[in-house]
């Protein structure tokens, strides 16, 4: 799933207009992502990036035995690495070119958001990244510090809570129908019938 290189350079030169600011951001060593499922279908599965588009992957569950391992690392840019929770962004470098002549660019998970939908699809791409962070367990959650689900007040700064609202669903985040990973907004039950919870977790490689 490589990109052609004239649309690689395309991204290059996005990036390089995109100035992103980083302060003290500590990358981690790499990692696989791997699914835990009831479903033994994607129970243990790999999350594997899968074309979108140029320059563009979502994450799809793989029980193929991984070929290139390179290609399925991720790491984690954290500015509080020690922390029981960091947060930070899921990164992951797009090859291009092959050999000794192939780049390697950055690039952070991002959500994108439907507004018709409380399915958002992970893609990593250029943009926002969604922050995430792994518990001392691996387990890849988002922290929530506001329940709005209760009567809302300043005040209250007492809340925290480490979410896992992942889910396995058919997607078309661009032009290709994909079972992906994908995130629920909010706690309501995914709105695509397809959706099958999971909870991601890191294995260092
Ligand atoms: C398990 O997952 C596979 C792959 O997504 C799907 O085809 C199958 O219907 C699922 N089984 C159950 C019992 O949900
Ligand atoms: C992760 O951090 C490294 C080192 O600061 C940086 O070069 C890289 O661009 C970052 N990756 C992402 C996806 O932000
Ligand atoms: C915050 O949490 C602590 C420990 O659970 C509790 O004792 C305290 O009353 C809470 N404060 C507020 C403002 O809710």
């Amino acid at each position: 799933m490589r990109i052609l290189t004239t649309t690689g350079f395309l991204a290059l030169a996005v990036v390089q207009v995109i100035v992103v600011a980083q302060f003290n951001v500590a990358q981690s060593a790499p990692f696989y992502l791997v699914l835990k499922s009831r479903n033994s279908s994607l129970n243990g599965a790999y999350l594997s990036p899968c074309h979108e588009g140029a320059a563009e992957n979502a994450l799809c569950p793989t029980k193929e035995p991984l070929t290139d391992l390179t290609y399925n690392q991720f790491y984690y840019n954290s500015s509080v690495p020690d922390a029981q929770y960091p947060y930070g962004t899921l990164g992951w470098n797009l090859q291009i070119g092959e050999g000794s002549n192939a780049i390697h660019v950055p690039q952070p998970m991002i959500f994108q958001y439907n507004d018709a939908s409380n399915v958002a699809v992970p893609l990593i791409f250029f943009g926002n990244p969604t922050s995430v962070e792994f518990g001392p367990d691996n387990r890849m959650t988002i922290f929530s510090f506001r329940d709005d689900t209760k009567p809302l007040s300043l005040g209250n700064t007492n809340y925290s809570a480490h979410l896992s609202r992942w889910y396995v669903c058919d997607t078309i985040p661009s032009w290709y129908l994909y079972q992906t990973l994908a995130g629920a907004m909010g706690n309501a039950k995914p709105q695509n019938p397809s959706c099958q919870k999971v909870e991601v977790y890191r294995k260092w490689a």
